[in-house]
């Protein structure tokens, strides 16, 4: 089953939103399959935003993603990568639809409170950056055949 990495951000902790965002994903069907609160240093930041180095917002967005613990999640269901996205809503909160996490809870790009893979691609790099192998638990769980 499709994976997807999540990452609560430093102000999604800090505001109290961390119950909130994770409700919508449990809600929206997907299985939980990792989750820790980390703290994140700045070769894991810059691994993490590797994609972005030499943009104008790198260093800034690596300093933000190591200024507070982030809550990191793997969430698996069908289409989880493009599914999340859309829960999440667009990079930029102004251009986010209304009921998406960032549209609902942000006003600026450079905290938009949510970090969700971009592809399959993209989650499989993320999760082993992550997590270690016996952090992503494969478990049956109730109500998962109402959901495929
Ligand atoms: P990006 O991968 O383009 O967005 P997404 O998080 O939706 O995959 O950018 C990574 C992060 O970098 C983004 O979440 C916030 C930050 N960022 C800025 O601060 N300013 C910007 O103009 C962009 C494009 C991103
Ligand atoms: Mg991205």
């Amino acid at each position: 089953m499709e994976k997807t990495f999540i990452m609560l951000k430093p102000d999604a902790v800090q505001r109290g939103l961390v119950g909130e965002i994770i409700e919508r994903f449990e809600k929206k069907g997907f299985k939980l399959a990792g989750m820790k609160l980390i703290q994140v240093d700045r070769a894991l930041a810059e691994a993490h935003y590797a994609e972005h180095r030499g943009k104008g917002f790198f260093e800034p967005t690596v300093t933000y993603i190591m200024s507070s613990p982030v809550v990191a999640m793997v969430w698996q269901g069908k289409n989880a990568v493009a599914s999340a996205r859309q829960i999440m809503g667009s990079t930029k909160p102004v251009e986010a639809s209304p009921g998406s996490i960032r549209g609902m809870y942000g006003l600026d790009v450079s905290r938009n409170i949510v970090h969700g893979s971009d592809s399959v691609t993209s989650a499989e790099r993320e999760i082993a950056l992550y997590f270690k192998p016996g952090e992503i638990i494969d478990y049956p769980k109730v109500g998962d055949e109402w959901l495929s």
